[in-house]
């Protein structure tokens, strides 16, 4: 009854912001993204005879309080599946900072999916991970198929999960995350998701979701990076300008932040062919393709504000480990 899974997180290139049903988590637009195979959660989970509660330890320690009620509550779910009352001890680690952007709730949920479902004896379709995923933690979904992922806005719960568009392999786009930032954010997505609705640019984005969508897959399809470039930084900017427009408002960027958009601008316009995203975080994302890294990593490295660049090739899937 014990398993191990391994997950990456991944980083969205049309992103996911709002729900349209907050207990399902079914998403207002849908959203498409690259895993990340450099980062990774590796979680064992062991469901036991004789716990009284699940047990949850992260990087060796017990975990926080809300990181085990969010952990249970999955597990809860798990066990209703497989119509079992065991408790688990889960022990899981990442390879990389948690909470400040870089996407942990997606490969910590997918880990967990894989792992505990294989740990609980059901053998699910990757479809049906992804869609149990989605309803832990929304980009959980996209980092349990391989690569370049959509995720189906869907009519419902059943048809709401992740697919792969294209194997890592398709297109060697470098991820280099410009680290400014490690601590956990204050305003997790989740509350923000929930706030999304008060901004008055919201239905619109919504609205607009289906042509970024396109203009995406496309661009993926073609290799075509300018017009990925265009796109990512489009859906991007309208996300943040969707979090200051909130009410609260939520402001995540820093001043480094800012610093490295305008570069990353100004170093396209002269030819180098890097672009931006960024999370609910102040930590950016710049997405190049693999013969241009080593020019942007020089570039990054010199920002002031800048801790560290992590640097990733695209990711395969979820997987079960020995
Ligand atoms: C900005 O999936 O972390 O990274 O469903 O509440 O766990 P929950 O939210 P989460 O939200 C991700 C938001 C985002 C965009 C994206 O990854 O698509």
């Amino acid at each position: 009854m014990r398993a191990t899974a391994i997950a990456h997180p991944n980083i969205a290139l049309v992103k996911y912001w709002g729900n349209r049903d907050e207990t399902l988590r079914l998403p207002a637009n849908g959203s498409i993204s690259m895993n990340l195979e450099a980062l990774f959660t590796r979680t064992a989970v062991d469901f036991q005879e004789g716990l009284a509660a699940d047990e949850v330890r992260f990087a060796g320690g017990p975990a926080g309080a809300e990181m085990s009620a969010r952990v249970s509550e999955h597990l809860g779910r798990i066990r209703a599946l497989a119509k079992s009352s065991l408790f688990a001890r889960v022990d899981t680690e990442n390879n990389f900072p948690l909470g400040c952007g870089i996407a942990s709730s997606a490969s910590a949920f997918a880990a967990l999916t894989v792992a505990a479902c294989a740990a609980a004896g059901l053998a699910l379709e990757e479809k049906q991970l992804s869609r149990l995923a989605r309803l832990a933690s929304g980009s959980a979904c996209r980092s349990v198929p391989t690569g370049f992922v959509e995720w189906q806005v869907g009519s419902g719960d059943s048809d709401s999960f992740a697919s792969s568009l294209l194997p890592p392999s398709y297109w060697n786009l470098r991820d280099l995350v410009a680290v400014v930032d490690r601590r956990p954010k204050a305003v997790s997505s989740s509350e923000g998701h929930r706030s999304a609705w008060s901004s008055p640019f919201y239905r619109r984005r919504i609205d607009s979701a289906p042509n970024r969508l396109e203009a995406c897959r496309r661009s993926l399809i073609d290799r075509d990076f300018g017009r990925l470039a265009e796109v990512v930084e489009q859906d991007c900017l309208l996300l943040h300008s969707v979090l200051v427009t909130s009410t609260p408002p939520l402001m995540y960027w820093k001043p480094s932040t800012v610093e490295i958009i305008q570069r990353v601008r100004r170093w396209r316009d002269q030819g180098l062919p890097i672009a931006f995203s960024i999370d609910a975080g102040a930590n950016v994302h710049c997405l190049t393709p693999g013969d241009s890294a080593p020019a942007a990593l020089d570039r990054l490295r010199e920002i002031p504000g800048v801790l560290e660049v992590l640097q990733t090739d695209p990711g395969g899937p979820a997987v079960l480990t020995v």
